[in-house]
């Protein structure tokens, strides 16, 4: 493969950040840094396909970058930006707009969800969303993106995307110099671990959501000590004990999530988790699940408030941030218009 590997992911920045956008992504994108040259990104751009009160766009931005830092991304490093400050993520999404296919966005299930009942009062910004996120990834010619499993259909209109431009453009690729794998990389999802898909705890069969009216369904980044440990022990189980393997939490939601939640959180799997508390109660597994969470989120709560109080800190990460991704995009940019016959 020509491409350099290259990690882009991206967090919406709308309303509180919690513990399934921790485990299901943040804290893979700190494991990648190690292995990948990393872009992670706040996705302004995308948070305003669904109204966003101005304000509190602003304070959910800095928000998600805060909770970045304090879960160990190293913005020396790694390049963290908000989306809008780039220009080449807009201008790469309409030429997108022209490559994927109607019938293409048509089959995203997540504008299904997102829409609800009223589709016609949708803005035609979320339905264009996945364009946008291609664009996000392909901009940076990115050959690897840690998702949730919800993202993956997203991830292969993504591909879909790359490799229709690559093949209506085929032929003027090929004098302008470009190999037999195009412009664009065919885009891996990166999707594994315990807790890829954390579950509401008020409800095993949702995930964990911050749009979810109950705040006791979720736990949030910024909860303290005593919300977290009152949440978990409220959380929704079955009155049986824990299975001794993975096999009998089928059926199970609730007792799978928890499970999955504390394997996550342990850095172990859930296998290790039910030799260690199979045959438990919920009344001994839930302190100790708590304990660990409390013991886990707690130091990454204190410095998510730190950096909160410093916002000359957090732009100066931004703007650093946003400089760099020009510098890697603007190049690739200028290819794609070159290529695309846009005179310059
Ligand atoms: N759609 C992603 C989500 O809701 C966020 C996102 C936007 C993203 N652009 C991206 C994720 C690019 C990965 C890569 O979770």
């Amino acid at each position: 493969m020509p491409f350099t590997p290259r990690v882009f992911s991206g967090v919406q920045p709308t309303g509180q950040l919690h513990l399934g956008n921790y485990l299901g992504a943040v804290r893979r994108f700190v494991a990648m840094q190690d292995d990948y040259p990393c872009i992670y990104c706040v996705v302004d751009l995308h948070a305003i396909t669904m109204w966003q009160d101005p304000k509190e766009l602003i304070d959910a931005t800095y928000s998600v970058t805060a909770a970045y830092l304090a879960a160990g991304i190293d913005p020396k490093k790694s390049i963290v930006f908000n989306q809008s400050r780039v220009t080449a993520h807009a201008e790469l999404a309409w030429i997108f707009n022209c490559v994927a296919r109607m019938g293409w966005l048509n089959r995203m299930t997540q504008f299904k969800e997102k829409a609800g009942k009223d589709k016609e009062n949708a803005s035609t910004g979320l339905f264009v969303y996945p364009n946008l996120m291609a664009a996000d990834i392909l901009a940076y010619q990115a050959t690897h993106v840690p998702v949730g499993d919800d993202q993956k259909q997203h991830l292969e209109l993504t591909r879909d995307i790359a490799q229709k431009f690559n093949h209506d453009y085929a032929e003027r690729l090929a004098e302008l110099g470009y190999g037999e794998d195009g412009l664009f990389p065919m885009t891996e999802p990166i999707i594994q671990g315990p807790a890829t898909r954390v579950m509401s705890l008020r409800d095993g069969s949702k995930k964990m959501s911050k749009s979810e009216a109950s705040d006791a369904s979720r736990i949030n980044l910024t909860d303290d000590a005593d919300a977290i440990a009152q949440k978990i022990r409220k959380a929704k189980t079955d009155p049986e004990p824990l299975p001794s393997d993975v096999k009998g939490l089928e059926g199970r939601p609730e007792a799978d999530n928890l499970v999955g939640i504390y394997a996550a959180l342990a850095s172990t799997t859930k296998e290790a988790v039910l030799t260690d508390h199979g045959g438990q109660g919920f009344s001994a597994f839930k302190p100790a699940l708590a304990e660990l969470a409390v013991e886990v989120l707690a130091p990454m709560n204190a410095e998510m408030r730190r950096l909160l109080d410093d916002r000359a800190h957090l732009d100066a990460v931004l703007t650093d941030g946003a400089e760099r991704a020009h510098a890697i995009a603007a190049p690739i940019l200028r290819d794609v218009k070159r290529v695309v016959g846009f005179v310059s």
